[in-house]
């Protein structure tokens, strides 16, 4: 049995093509024109809509761009007489599911309604196995039995299934990315992308083109038209990382979307519907950046509706074990944890580096063992290597700006373990201007670790 819309402007057709579908077992809506069918969309409670092409004022192409936006999982089939194919062509590519042309017999109806019904529990079939594949391992994971880890989990599991947006709060390395990556695996959206964008890698106006595209001649070097990641990450889920780093402009943008999930390319007068979750990250409190005024207190309660708090690695350490056992096997390592021995050490470090921090313990330790067997002296905490940079001995070789530019970053990501903002802060300057260093200097710096 499918759940089926028939909307005709022509009350004979729908009361004839009602009867007759559901005399064949379909439970069967009507809807004299488009914008009836628009308000009832909503709430995918449709497995497919019927829709004549021809309509006044809202016609079947409105009907089908309502259907991809508000229930992406309705199967469209257009109904045009004969002199209108070139439009039931253009409803296929954007979308639909098939066209029939009038007039037409109800055995071809009937056919045409049960393939796209099979098609629609058939997608809908992928998505849940595909949610099931990513559970069974394989996907994001986050490993841990501690209470505040459990609480983390259960919290994810209650907001993935809403379209909320949600704000992710935590120290750097704490798995700020692992939870958003869980989120969208937990979520409907599973089986679309997921995109992660760093607000604080990319410069303000390249932000803004990247998130939202933009019209050819924008801006010199605009030689076409093209999309931008709130499009591209349709149907799926976007990461706005270090979301306080984003400029005035793009927030302004920002709240618009969440706002009223319309965006406009740069440069262009066209708006645009989008169709995606918003998952914001931070590591800084951006309640100390509205104090001051890098960013707006409106977006910021936008952004508020589900917060996210992914506990420091101090306050779960009953989970050093099993992700120091987690590392080890994507390590390949044949040992099922580091020696006991060391686990004190372990429990008794600050972590000012996080999960992050344990990872690259690991690494290095398994780096430091070799082929042979892994023992207690190779596991070293970086203790006292924190704090600014100490004069020490020089190791300035000249006066070559770049190289030494080049070797303090080095040295400064080294002492914070690859955190970022830890290793700016040691340079005394913002995340910011060290990537932006890091680029002219040719040093990797697109990941967000
Ligand atoms: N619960 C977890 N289980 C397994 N691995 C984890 C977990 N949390 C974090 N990690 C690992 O720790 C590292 C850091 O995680 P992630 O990049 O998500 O942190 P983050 O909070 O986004 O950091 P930053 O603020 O620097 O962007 C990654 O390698 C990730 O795989
Ligand atoms: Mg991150």
């Amino acid at each position: 049995m499918a759940r089926v819309l028939i909307v005709d402007d022509e009350p004979k057709l729908v009361t004839l093509l009602k009867s007759a579908l559901a005399h064949r077992g379909h439970d069967v809506s009507g809807a004299g024109g488009g914008a009836e069918a628009l308000a009832l969309l909503p709430g995918g409670r449709f497995d497919v809509v019927l829709t004549d092409l021809r309509m006044e004022p809202v016609d079947g192409m409105a009907v089908l761009a309502g259907a991809r936006v508000h229930s992406p999982d309705t199967a469209v089939v257009i109904l045009t007489a004969y002199p209108e194919v070139k439009g039931a062509v253009d409803a296929l590519q954007q979308g639909a599911f098939h066209y029939l042309t009038k007039p037409f017999n109800f055995q071809e109806v009937a056919h045409v309604v049960e393939s796209a019904a099979a098609a629609v529990a058939l997608a809908r079939e992928n998505r849940a196995l595909h949610r099931a594949v990513v559970q069974l391992g394989g996907g994001p994971e986050i490993i841990g039995t501690c209470p505040a880890t459990a609480a983390l989990r259960q919290l994810i599991a209650q907001v993935a299934p809403s379209d909320a947006t949600v704000l992710i709060r935590g120290e750097s390395g704490t798995g700020k990315e692992v939870a958003a990556r869980a989120l969208h695996a937990a979520s409907g959206r599973a089986a679309g992308p997921f995109i992660a964008v760093n607000c604080a890698a990319i410069a303000e106006t390249l932000l803004e083109s990247e998130l939202f595209g933009y019209r050819q001649g924008a801006f010199t070097g605009a030689d076409r038209d093209r999309e931008g990641l709130f499009e591209a990450a349709r149907g799926g889920t976007l990461l706005l990382d270090e979301i306080g780093e984003a400029g005035a402009a793009v927030q302004a943008k920002l709240l618009r979307v969440l706002e009223e999930r319309k965006i406009n390319r740069v440069g262009d007068p066209i708006e645009r519907q989008v169709d995606v979750r918003v998952l914001a990250a931070t590591n800084r409190p951006l309640e100390t950046l509205i104090g001051a005024g890098t960013f707006r207190e409106d977006l910021y309660y936008r952004l508020l509706v589900f917060p996210l708090d992914v506990p420091p690695l101090r306050e779960r350490l009953d989970d050093i074990p099993l992700l120091t056992a987690h590392f080890l096997a994507r390590l390949g390592r044949r040992e099922a944890g580091l020696p006991a021995a060391a686990l004190p050490r372990l429990r008794a470090h600050a972590w000012p580096g996080n999960i992050r921090e344990l990872r690259n313990l690991v690494e290095r330790a398994h780096i430091l063992a070799g082929a042979g067997p892994l023992t207690v002296d190779h596991v070293q905490l970086d203790v006292g290597g924190r704090g600014r940079l100490a004069p020490g001995p020089s190791t300035l070789e000249d006066l070559d700006l770049d190289r030494n530019a080049r070797t303090l970053i080095t040295e400064a990501l080294r002492r914070a373990d690859g955190n970022k903002t830890a290793a700016a802060a040691m340079l005394g300057i913002t995340r910011r201007a060290m990537y932006s260093r890091m680029k002219m200097l040719g040093m990797e710096a697109g990941s967000a670790e």
